[in-house]
């Protein structure tokens, strides 16, 4: 089922997600949600809190579904190593209609758990490094605009507030 995209201001955004207790049929039927709605959206990952459900497990796939092997799914993720630095243009689902240049490591391995319960250990480089650890930062209730400074930040945040305004939002 796809569900809807909640966007930023939505509180849920903006706080701390919980562990994955349990891996039972509710989880993976919330993981094939999140999988067509990230599709849906043409988005290359989604976190839980993205649709309003505050536990740590993302989705992404760089490929955006063009190729068949490239979806993770990651519950519980913890950053074991990150180097490297790379700034490239990042957009987001919660954030519809804005990008801005966002500094990353440029190499991340995360450990985790699958759907199932079983330790995984998931490697990314440039455009994978940056998208698990964007999801990362969903999981600890920040957004790419929150790693911007200054006027950057500022620009965007006073756009969306006159959206959310105007009833845009
Ligand atoms: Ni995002």
């Amino acid at each position: 089922m796809i569900r809807p995209i909640l966007r930023h201001g939505a509180g849920i955004l903006h706080a701390e997600a919980s562990p994955v207790i349990a891996f039972d049929k509710e989880l993976e039927t919330l993981i094939e949600d999140m999988v067509q709605t990230m599709y849906a959206a043409s988005g290359v990952g989604l976190a839980a809190p993205q649709i309003g459900v505050g536990f740590r497990i993302f989705v992404a796939d760089p490929s955006s579904g063009h190729s068949l092997d490239e979806l993770i799914t990651v519950i519980n993720p913890k950053v074991l190593e990150q180097d490297g630095i790379q700034t490239e243009e990042e957009g987001c689902l919660s954030l519809p209609g804005f990008t801005d240049r966002v500094n990353r490591p440029s190499r991340v391995v995360l450990s985790g758990y699958d759907k199932d319960g079983s330790s995984i250990k998931v490697e990314g480089t440039d455009l994978l490094a940056r998208v698990l650890q964007h999801e990362m930062d969903h999981l600890n209730g920040s957004l790419f605009v929150d790693r911007l400074h200054g006027f950057r930040k500022q620009k965007i945040v006073r756009r969306v507030r006159k959206l959310q305004r105007t009833g845009k939002w």
